[in-house]
């Protein structure tokens, strides 16, 4: 989605904005612009498409200037085109604006600037902003900020040039996220940490309705009444490398490979000496007497951790747990009350949907407990409790050491919580722990069989769909598996819990479908092998996926990659990476642009 950088110093903006939107390129957009001032005169380029379009023009004519600002544009008012790229300025040219976000009422206050004489060019609800700011202007940019601020609706993180003040950029957050980069003779904004990783780790993380006025060698920040708040300083710990490809052809795969270590950050002082605790957790036994509802609430990959972790809930701590996809709960007037613990998940701690789920639960009384991988992020900062899932700046579009993650953490919050409630014994919670603490060495195998995937991702990669069926929880690792083949290769694909295909699905196998078939659940693997035939029947392809000492599955399937033998309950952690490695492979195979899949953006900020 759209990125933000900003930048005011001593050095040439346009090289230091480049440089921040190349490190948001990850974030998905369609257009790129920046604008700076020199000589009082604020200069703007943009252009649809790759920032290497961008970079072409800027190659030819540069823009020079030691104060800009920067955009990469995730289309949402009018199709991506160099006239709706961001910046947008006002018409006479007096000041630039960058935006994230959507300006709900844009309409009326469009019609009243246009009846005032004001000429629009775009079709975006950006644009209106710096014409608003260009007719509320009062000689000084901040009080017009905060005027501005008072007709404004809906989201926004915003940052803004004046040429008639060139020693500033003023920025400003309102449920879309920003952050102040803290420089020496230099200062920064951007929407996402890692475009100025490369030139500071001290941030301000500012908050809903603050204003940040940066000079070179100054920052202010002012709450919506224009008092000077005292911000505290957050220090990021994550190694500029990080977010680096590193010799890796993709970031997908660099994170695929880091997945062993994000999974020992996550059980790292969590489980230990078969025991499983959370440090600083404020949910405690006390507390969870008055729970009597527990629902987790999540999109996409997220979500399915979510599923993962109903059934760890259910399983471990006899606790019923409800599981939805934010964009539905937040309307469907869902029953939560002061009774309730509501369970976000969210990588990149910044998806709207989710975070208006945060809201409106925090409204009715019920106890927030999130866990994300973003410290600081806005979910982590809205919620009353956190888990962080420490997988490290994920940069991909497609998540992975995410989800292993978010899955590690779901199976050691339940224990925890089946711990609490007396309904998990000792013993099980230390074969649980014992069993978490396998899956960096599984994780590893897994990844070992690279060659074997990639050889069946080019010898199919033409296939039009791809069908993965799975019961019990691997049910969920094939709805895993299949999003992001989807995501990243554009092959339609389904999951169906493997029961469910002859109601219906079934009638869509036909000779040469290939059916990924997950098998790893002793309990329901006859039941597997019945589904294998009914399809294989239809003319199916079937690969079929299993845990060592079931080998002989080979004589009913077309091909059959095994995996090594471990504990049921943790499959989900290691059996997800054969499905993400396949999805790469196919993505691979077929051309696609893997880390910057079409239509898709990172972090989902609009609803
Ligand atoms: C994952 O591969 C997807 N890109 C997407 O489904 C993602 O998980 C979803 O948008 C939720 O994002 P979040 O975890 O940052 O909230």
């Amino acid at each position: 989605m759209c990125g933000i950088v900003g930048y005011i110093g001593d050095k040439q903006a346009q090289d230091v904005l480049i440089s921040g939107l190349s490190r948001l390129e990850y974030r998905g957009y369609d257009s790129a612009g920046i604008a700076t001032i020199e000589d009082d005169a604020l200069r703007v380029e943009k252009k649809k498409g790759r920032l290497v379009n961008l970079e072409n023009i800027l190659e030819k004519t540069p823009l020079s200037g030691k104060v800009g600002i920067g955009h990469t544009r995730w289309a949402t008012h009018g199709v991506p085109s160099d006239l709706n790229a961001h910046p947008h300025a006002s018409v006479n040219r007096e000041i630039a604006v960058v935006h994230n976000g959507i300006i709900e009422n844009y309409m009326p206050l469009k019609e009243e600037l246009k009846s005032q004489g004001h000429i629009f060019v775009s079709d975006t609800d950006t644009e209106v902003i710096a014409h608003l700011l260009n007719a509320l202007y009062t000689g000084d940019i901040v009080e017009t900020v905060q005027i501005a601020m008072g007709k404004m609706k809906g989201s926004y993180a915003l940052g803004i040039l004046c040429a008639n003040e060139p020693d500033k950029i003023v920025a400003v957050r309102k449920d879309s996220p920003l952050i102040v980069g803290l420089g020496n003779g230099e200062n920064f904004i951007a929407s996402d940490i890692p475009a100025i990783l490369n030139y500071t780790r001290e941030v301000y993380l500012l908050d809903n309705g603050e204003i940040a006025v940066l000079t070179k060698d100054n920052i202010q920040v002012l709450n919506i009444a224009g008092e000077i708040i005292d911000k505290e300083i957050f220090v990021v710990d994550w190694d500029p490398g990080a977010a680096e490809k590193e010799g890796y052809d993709h970031f997908m795969m660099k994170e695929m490979v880091e997945q062993p270590k994000a999974m020992m950050e996550a059980l790292m002082g969590r489980c230990c000496e078969s025991s499983i605790s959370f440090t600083g957790l404020k949910l405690n036994e006390e507390m969870m007497k008055q729970i009597n509802r527990i629902q987790i609430v999540a999109c996409g990959t997220a979500y399915h951790a979510g599923m993962v972790g109903k059934y760890y809930f259910e399983k471990f701590a006899r606790i019923s747990v409800e599981a939805e996809v934010a964009s539905e709960y937040r309307y469907k007037n869902p029953i939560v009350d002061k009774n309730t613990l509501l369970i976000v998940i969210s990588q990149s701690g910044e998806t709207a949907d989710t975070l208006a789920a945060i809201r409106l639960a925090k409204d009715r009384g019920a106890w927030v407990l999130a866990v994300t991988n973003v410290v600081g992020s806005s979910i982590a900062r809205e919620a009353d409790d956190v888990i962080y899932t420490n997988a490290g700046p994920e940069i991909a579009v497609a998540s992975t050491k995410a989800y292993v993650t978010q899955v590690g953490c779901m199976m050691l919050l339940a224990s925890y919580l089946g711990k609490l409630n007396g309904k998990l014994g000792k013993a099980d919670a230390a074969r649980i722990c014992h069993s978490l603490m396998m899956t960096p060495g599984l994780i590893d195998k897994a990844l070992e069989t690279q060659e074997v995937i990639k050889a069946f991702a080019d010898k199919n990669h033409k296939i039009y769909d791809l069908f993965y069926m799975g019961r019990g929880l691997d049910l969920y690792t094939c709805m895993e598996g299949s999003l992001k083949l989807k995501e990243i290769s554009y092959i339609h694909s389904e999951a169906y819990a493997a029961g469910e295909l002859k109601h219906g699905p079934i009638a869509l196998i036909e000779e040469g479908t290939i059916v990924v078939a997950m098998c790893t659940q002793e309990n329901v693997f006859e039941k597997m092998l019945s589904n294998i035939k009914e399809v294989k029947a239809r003319g199916a392809h079937v690969l079929a996926i299993v845990q060592e000492g079931h080998e002989d599955i080979a004589s009913e399937v077309d091909e059959v990659w095994v995996i090594p033998n471990m504990d049921d309950d943790i499959t989900p952690i290691p059996a997800v990476v054969y499905l993400q490695l396949l999805a790469y492979y196919l993505a691979v195979a077929r051309g696609c642009d893997v880390d910057k899949p079409k239509n898709l953006a990172k972090s989902v900020t609009v609803e």
